[in-house]
């Protein structure tokens, strides 16, 4: 949700920040801006649309020479995208530059004050208003920089990560977060400031994350400074040294980011489960879980919290550990769950699952949570994100950096990570049997095999999708473990190619769905062998009888639904409670080619961003 990026050092700025913000245009881009600061002149150069528009429309602007500069990439909150309302903010006087990420929720009876004190605005957005409120604290109280920022920060409800450059003092940036993330790189005479540490990998792997209410003086020559928002104390900053490399955060040979994602699975998946996971002493391994077993084993109630393809992975959880463990689940939208009074009862563990680990809303469900006195687990993919810190433990998924929006590797990543914690929990509850608890354990190991061997699909997905590429609507069915398939596969398929489509349990469509069956409705049905597959069977007869075209997902050498099914995509055969990690893959080819013959951007569907750092 907006990308920013900054520098401050000895190289030009121009390359670094245009660089940075292609990284993080995944994070939203409906505009883009930069500022550069020469010792001079304060230049702004900013556009609706991508950094390639903003690149274009720099042509002309002078660039050498700075070795200032701020960058944003937008993903439009308040005010419609237009030039006017990209990023960066100039206060009234000219001296004062701000980019920003997240929300001033209070912006208006802001705004009103400073318009009663002479300010006048150009823009619609919440950041003028901060900019602004920040030169007149400056003015009025006659304060450095830093504490002016810090002293309108504290007016300020809301979330943000921001970036403020003054022409006064042309030696610093003064940076500050509260719910929107904010790396610091920390290089040899020179920092890099952006939303993730994609941006400056290439040029140090020493990261400082800043923490909610924490504001740093960045300043050439001198030792950063971070303090607390609120009571001023000084904070010393923890500098990470970063695991992520260069490779990871680059397409490799893909035309899209969302296909070397799909690709990336086999491994990603056995990089979730190294060291974790041996199967050959029936072993599961995983430091959050072991230090707070006892937690797991005698949960009342399992809640999971999470939004998106975040959710559907909590909902096949929900089954995997009921299944396993017998411990009641329960899966809410974070949205949903933040604002109505949920009972959370102490003998509850929550679990929040989140690819980013900055979804605002899922961070507001566990503080919730937390307030209520529930024991928080988190199962995040970004190493140090906002969810990861936040939570009483967790385990990351190992993912690597996804930076397509639709997710796709974190998905089965999550369901990886979800099934080991069942399994762990199931041994130690004795709630399965030791012999399907080995027989899982196995299972599990081949995975990364087995979807290697799903992406073969990939021609038989990609003719698929140049006969329904202009379909209007699509169906997805599924029942038990592959009911949250179909509406993931659905909510891809949405997402990125913006034809509508809804998942549904199989059994439920004659309780609606099946009115809208013509032939020209594709259903896509996931029917693997194991789980309820003469169900499903009956399921697609009762839509071949309406002339619906059929797309099955089935097991390797399956005849029955082969004869009923228009098309058929071949998986391998896996436990109905693991199928979901194979029965996904084709979903994703699909929704992909048909983005793709429809020419829609695939890495960067519109109005969406990759994280939703805003409620
Ligand atoms: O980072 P998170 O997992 O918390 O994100 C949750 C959703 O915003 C995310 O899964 C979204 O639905 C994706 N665009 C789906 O592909």
């Amino acid at each position: 949700m907006c990308g920013i990026v900054g520098y401050i050092g000895y190289r030009e700025a121009f390359p670094i920040v245009i660089k940075g913000l292609r990284r993080l245009e995944y994070r939203g881009y409906d505009s883009a801006g930069v500022m550069l600061y020469d010792g001079n002149e304060l230049v702004v150069c900013k556009t609706k649309g991508k950094v390639a528009d903003l690149e274009e429309r720099c042509k002309d602007t002078t660039t050498a020479g700075a070795t200032i500069g701020m960058g944003h990439t937008r993903w439009a909150t308040h005010g419609v995208p237009n030039d006017v309302n990209s990023h960066p903010h100039l206060s009234n006087s000219g001296e004062l530059a701000i980019i920003h990420n997240g929300i001033i929720e209070n912006y208006e009876p802001l705004k009103k004050e400073l318009i009663n004190r002479g300010y006048t605005f150009k823009s619609d957005t919440d950041t003028e208003v901060l900019v602004n409120l920040i030169e007149d604290v400056q003015k009025t109280q006659n304060l450095k920089l830093g504490k002016a920022v810090q002293v309108a920060l504290r007016q300020v409800i809301g979330a943000y990560a921001i970036c403020v450059f003054d022409i006064k003092k042309p030696n610093e940036i003064i940076v500050a977060r509260l719910g929107s993330p904010l790396a610091i790189g920390v290089g040899e005479n020179e920092y890099f400031i952006a939303s993730d540490a994609s941006p400056f990998i290439e040029y140090t792997t020493n990261a400082i994350y800043l923490e909610d209410e924490e504001i740093a003086v960045i300043r050439l020559g001198k030792k950063l400074k971070v303090r607390k928002i609120k009571d001023d104390s000084l904070v010393d900053p923890y500098v990470q040294k970063l695991q992520m490399n260069l490779e990871q955060i680059e397409k490799g040979g893909y035309d899209h980011f969302m296909l070397k994602e799909i690709y990336e699975q086999p491994s990603v998946i056995k990089d979730t489960y190294r060291g974790r996971l041996l199967a050959d002493q029936g072993i599961i391994r995983m430091a959050g879980i072991e230090d707070n077993l006892e937690r797991f084993v005698n949960a009342e109630r399992i809640l999971i919290v999470a939004c998106g393809t975040s959710w559907h992975a909590g909902l096949v959880a929900e089954y995997v550990i009921e299944e396993f463990t017998r411990i009641p689940v329960e899966v809410e939208y974070a949205s949903e769950f933040r604002y109505r009074n949920p009972i959370i009862n102490k003998g509850d563990v929550v679990i929040a699952i989140s690819q980013s680990g900055e979804t605002a809303d899922t961070l507001a469900a566990i503080k919730l949570a937390k307030e209520n006195g529930a024991f928080v687990f988190g199962v995040c993919n970004v190493v140090g994100s906002s969810i990861s810190r936040e939570t009483h433990a967790g385990a990351y998924t190992h993912a690597g950096p996804e930076i397509g929006v639709a997710s796709t590797k974190a998905f089965t990543t999550q369901i990886t990570v979800l099934t080991m914690i069942a399994l762990r929990i199931a041994q130690a509850k004795g709630t399965l049997n030791h012999t399907d608890y080995r027989r899982y354990l196995q299972e599990l190991e081949r995975i990364p095999e087995q979807v290697k061997e799903a992406l073969e699909s990939n021609d038989v997905a990609k003719e698929i999708a140049a006969v329904f590429k202009d379909a209007p609507n699509c169906l997805y069915l599924g029942r038990g473990y592959n009911f949250p398939v179909a509406l993931e596969g659905a909510l891809k398929l949405k997402e990125i190619s913006y034809i509508h489509a809804e998942g549904y349990p199989a059994a439920e469509m004659k309780h609606g769905p099946i009115a809208l069956i013509d032939e020209m409705m594709p259903v896509v049905v996931i029917a693997p062998k194991q789980g309820h597959y003469d169900k499903v069977v009956s399921n697609i007869q009762e839509i071949k009888s309406r002339s619906g075209k059929i797309i099955a997902v089935v097991t390797k050498g399956d005849t029955q639904v082969r004869d009923l099914a228009d098309y058929v995509i071949e998986i391998p055969e896996t436990s109905d409670a693991l199928s979901p990690l194979i029965t996904t893959i084709p979903l994703q080819l699909l929704s992909y080619h048909i983005a793709v013959f429809r020419g829609c951007n695939v890495d960067q569907p519109r109005n969406l961003a990759k994280s939703v750092t805003v409620e």
